[in-house]
């Protein structure tokens, strides 16, 4: 398997119960090269885009509340890329199985996850689930500035004597 690279986000009750530590600590391990990290405040643009395709699941107003961190007294979420060798995969292990109740006792979302009385998974952590959702979500979350190397072509815009790159 080629190089790869995937998104994971934090959601908000990582930070509401300080496990940003803990759970940082289970990824640096496992030997995957770190691209870009960030806290942001998530939009309630960035997270309709983000779940766009979860738009008619009954959980969907919810999930949208709770990755902007409404469920958890406002707070931020963090963002990360990371590439390596079949890195989706291994990211994907380590979080575990979507439901709290279904991953693995040792993974993040098994030991430290739960489901609300209203049904909503909070499972701590969002792992793009293939290399090309990765790749949306990631242009999604960062420009390109923001990422070590030249992870996707890129092309200059000119806004009013302001040059940034942006994804082509
Ligand atoms: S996955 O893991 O991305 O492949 O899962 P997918 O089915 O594509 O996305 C489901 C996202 O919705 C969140 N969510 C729930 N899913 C199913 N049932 C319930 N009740 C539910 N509540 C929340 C789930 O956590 C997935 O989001 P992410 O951010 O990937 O965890």
């Amino acid at each position: 398997m080629n190089k790869e690279c995937v998104l994971v986000v934090l959601k908000p009750d990582v930070v509401a119960k300080g496990l940003i530590g803990i759970i940082l600590d289970r990824f640096s391990g496992a030997g995957m090269d770190l691209l870009a990290i960030k806290i942001l405040s998530v939009s309630q643009d960035l997270a309709q885009r983000h779940y766009q395709h979860l738009k008619e699941q009954r959980f969907y107003k919810e999930i949208i509340k709770y990755l902007q961190g409404k469920l958890h007294d406002g707070h931020k979420a963090v963002a990360l890329v990371y590439s390596g060798k079949n890195v989706i995969q291994r990211c994907r292990d380590i979080a575990g199985a979507t439901n709290p109740e279904d991953a693995d006792p040792r993974s993040i979302r098994g030991s430290m996850g739960r489901i609300t009385t209203e049904g909503v998974f909070e499972n701590l952590i969002h792992v793009s689930s293939d290399r090309k959702e990765a790749c949306r979500e990631i242009k999604l979350w960062f420009s390109p500035d923001e990422i070590s190397g030249d992870l996707f072509p890129t092309r200059d815009e000119v806004l009013e004597n302001y040059k940034k790159k942006v994804w082509k």
